[in-house]
């Protein structure tokens, strides 16, 4: 079965096509990252015109480098939350408009829980992709770490899940993003500050790890943390302003507040998971979102897990199609989320 994956929640357009939920066709994501560098972060309006302009362009070259035509898609599968509603909505009315004209059935696929199939693709036609060997097996526990989001989920099958803990304001990512804006790199902030800590001391500044309830996460207090140490490092207080910091810190404090907030922020989230982990003893961990690309997250995991932790390509973890189409196969198999393409709406908030 063949499933056409469209993805486009935030700044990816996306679409693949996957083959029985696992090997992977083609993987076309085009991002308007650059469009929103300028600004700091996403701008809902610009990333929703982009893709406008992208969306037709890059389902077709998801089919040719296929080389499969309309004929061999079995099924379309589209993002529908959570995400920007303007981006949501381009992608969600392109899907309904195709399974209307070509006739195929369509499935609605919450974004989030679509990170965690991306560790079920475990073989592809592509060139330059390490996926793992073996597909998660269940029990499961998933680590989600994105820019939106940051979960520990416990699956007893697929779509029989329990929600362990969330974050109660920012997401990793968001936080990776703010970190960044306040010393000044470059967005997407996950890969600057990853980049900027491979020469930092990871042990120069002590920095907050928040005291949530058993399972959720907090990362407002951090980032807080890390502007008013900025500000206590150029000897002024608290009342100086934070887009003024960045020209006042040298590369080498940079390069130390970035090892030291990621140290602490992957800390925070590997604590959590290592604890889930022991209690319920799932068969396999995985972690999923654009900052499971994050190889700080991967070290710590591998020093503190008992167990052998398989990764996924880090351009499977970022927001792709692939991963859409991967749940969008097992969707169909369980019956799952059949949607009507003549009322299929947007779900902005949508949760796990
Ligand atoms: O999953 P994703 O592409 O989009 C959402 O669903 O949110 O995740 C994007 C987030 C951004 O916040 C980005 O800064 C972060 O993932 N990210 C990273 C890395 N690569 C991307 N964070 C830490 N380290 C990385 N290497
Ligand atoms: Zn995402």
């Amino acid at each position: 079965m063949n499933v056409l994956g469209i993805e486009s929640s935030c700044d990816e357009t996306a679409a693949s096509i996957v083959s029985d939920g696992k090997t992977m066709l083609s993987n076309v994501v085009a991002s308007s990252l650059e469009l929103h560098r300028y600004y700091g972060g996403v701008v809902p309006e610009i990333a929703a015109r982009s893709h406008i302009q992208s969306i037709i362009p890059v389902i077709e070259e998801s089919l040719t480098q296929s080389a499969l035509g309309w004929d061999d898609i079995d099924a379309i599968a589209v993002t529908h939350g959570a995400g920007l509603g303007g981006s949501l909505l381009v992608g969600v009315t392109t899907a309904k408009t195709l399974a209307i004209t070509k006739n195929k059935p369509l499935y609605a696929v919450n974004h989030v829980a679509g990170h965690v199939y991306a560790n079920f693709i475990t073989n592809t036609t592509l060139n330059n992709y390490y996926l793992p060997d073996n597909q998660p097996e269940f029990p499961l526990l998933a680590l989600i770490v994105s820019g939106g989001h940051s979960q520990l989920v416990y699956f007893k099958n697929h779509f029989k899940y329990k929600l362990l803990g969330q974050t109660r304001d920012d997401a990793i990512g968001e936080a990776f993003d703010k970190v960044a804006r306040i010393i000044g790199l470059p967005y997407p902030g996950g890969p600057s500050i990853a980049d900027a800590a491979l020469s930092g001391n990871p042990n120069q500044f002590t920095l907050p790890k928040a005291k949530m309830a058993k399972y959720d996460f907090s990362f407002s207090g951090l980032k807080t943390a890390v502007l008013r140490l900025s500000q206590e490092l150029i000897g002024e207080d608290y009342h100086f302003p934070s887009f003024k910091l960045a020209e006042r810190l040298n590369s080498t404090q940079k390069a130390n507040i970035a090892a030291s907030f990621q140290r602490v922020a992957i800390e925070s989230v590997v604590d959590k998971a290592l604890i889930a982990y022991n209690e319920y003893k799932p068969k396999t961990f995985v972690i999923a979102g654009g900052v499971a690309s994050n190889l700080e997250l991967r070290r710590q995991i591998k020093d503190r897990f008992s167990i052998n932790v398989s990764y996924t390509d880090p351009k499977l973890c970022t927001d792709n199609g692939a991963m859409i189409a991967c749940i969008g196969y097992y969707q169909a198999k369980f019956g799952i989320d059949l949607a009507d393409p003549y009322s299929l709406a947007i779900q902005p908030n949508l949760v796990m």
